[in-house]
């Protein structure tokens, strides 16, 4: 079969950690006998230096017209925090999650076994096992309200940001985590601050119209606070975690890390129609761009999720997962992750070592 792929290279260690996915895509293809067509697609901050802004127009068009997106990174001090939405490389990724109404976010955090000892936590717990997919909602809430600057009488000038949710959008999302979950360990929890906001109440009624419908399902909903503290306390009681925009964003960044690094960690971003777009979860770590050290494994990872997702291949997905698997249980590791020094390579080898072993 041919597949057509746009590639977001992006920015900082994106273009690194992409051309390794490429190489491991490929090497599945003439493997699978299938066909990988790329087109380039560029934004991020890349584009503002290029064309002056970070979404340039037909970001959009060209995505749509592929059957999945691969994006390796945007944005880096470089281009600061300009006023002007144009100049700013993340108004590039919310604007195309926006424009391809990619409303699912899926990050699963996954303790891979032949990494149990870089787990920050205790050895107990880390033998328990992580393996926890994060459902956060990604269109909507106070990432996408209206903004507001304006000058009060006697504070000063004040700011504000609008979260607001429709019922539309917290069910959409409900059902996603609760179709997961029905293909993983059967356990949603929801997590909000229904104690405090209202969009949390209207999530939590609607969440739990969701559980009585899929009563096969494992239900309990979690404060934010209590979830941000069990995640470090007993992670292994987590399968499926949904979540709104923002609580989803912090938490998630959270739970890579209890996974011992954050280079490892994809990612997936679907909706109903358009392309679903996968990344993986660092960012562009500007500091160590160019100089062959990023790690490309959650690039890697990323490229599987969107031959599972996207091109229904569970069997090159797993194929590729093995071989990350593989290569990691033999003690290959990038400067991210610890290790024994004669074990330590660059990004370029890692990929050739994953390439190797399928
Ligand atoms: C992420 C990032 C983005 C987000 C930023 C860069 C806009 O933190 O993908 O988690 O908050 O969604
Ligand atoms: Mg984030």
């Amino acid at each position: 079969m041919e597949y057509k792929i746009a590639l977001i290279r992006g920015d900082g260690i994106g273009p690194e950690v992409v051309r390794e996915a490429v190489k491991v895509l490929d090497a599945v293809a003439a493997k699978f006998g299938h066909q990988f067509l790329y087109t380039d697609v560029l934004m991020g901050g890349c584009a503002i230096d290029a064309v002056g802004k970070s979404y340039p127009d037909g970001t959009a068009q060209t995505c749509k017209g592929c059957d999945a997106v691969l994006l390796g990174a945007v944005g880096g001090p470089k281009w600061g925090h300009s006023t002007d939405p144009d100049k700013r490389p993340e108004t590039a990724l919310l604007s195309i999650r926006k424009e391809l109404g990619l409303y699912a976010n899926l990050r699963p955090a996954t303790l891979r076994p032949a990494l149990a000892d870089a787990c920050p936590l205790r050895r107990e717990t880390a033998e328990k096992g992580i393996d926890l997919m994060m459902v956060r909602e990604l269109t909507g809430g106070v990432y996408f309200g209206k903004r507001d600057r304006y000058q009060t009488e006697d504070r000063g000038v004040e700011a504000s940001d609008l979260m607001a949710y429709s019922e539309l959008v917290i069910e959409r999302i409900g059902r996603r985590a609760f179709e997961l979950a029905r293909l993983r360990r059967k356990k949603v929890s929801s997590v909000d601050k229904a104690n405090v906001l209202e969009t949390s109440r209207l999530w939590r009624e609607i969440m739990h119209r969701l559980a009585a419908e899929y009563h096969d399902v494992e239900y309990e909903d979690v404060l934010v606070d209590n979830c941000a503290m069990q995640l470090v306390r007993d992670p292994g009681q987590f399968d499926v975690v949904v979540t709104e925009n923002m609580f989803g964003d912090i938490l998630s960044d959270e739970a890579s890390m209890i996974t011992g690094s954050i280079g490892l960690l994809p990612s997936a971003s679907m909706g109903d129609t358009n392309p679903a777009l996968y990344e993986p979860i660092h960012g562009s770590a500007p500091d160590i761009a160019g100089q062959d050290k990023a790690n490309p494994i959650a690039a890697i990872l990323s490229a599987a999720m969107m031959l599972r997702y996207s091109f229904r291949l569970a069997a090159e997905a797993e194929a590729i997962e093995q071989a990350v698997d593989a290569v990691l249980a033999e003690g290959w590791h990038t400067g991210d992750m610890a290790g024994d020094t004669d074990k330590l390579v660059g990004t370029v080898r890692m990929g050739q070592l994953i390439c190797a072993k399928l």
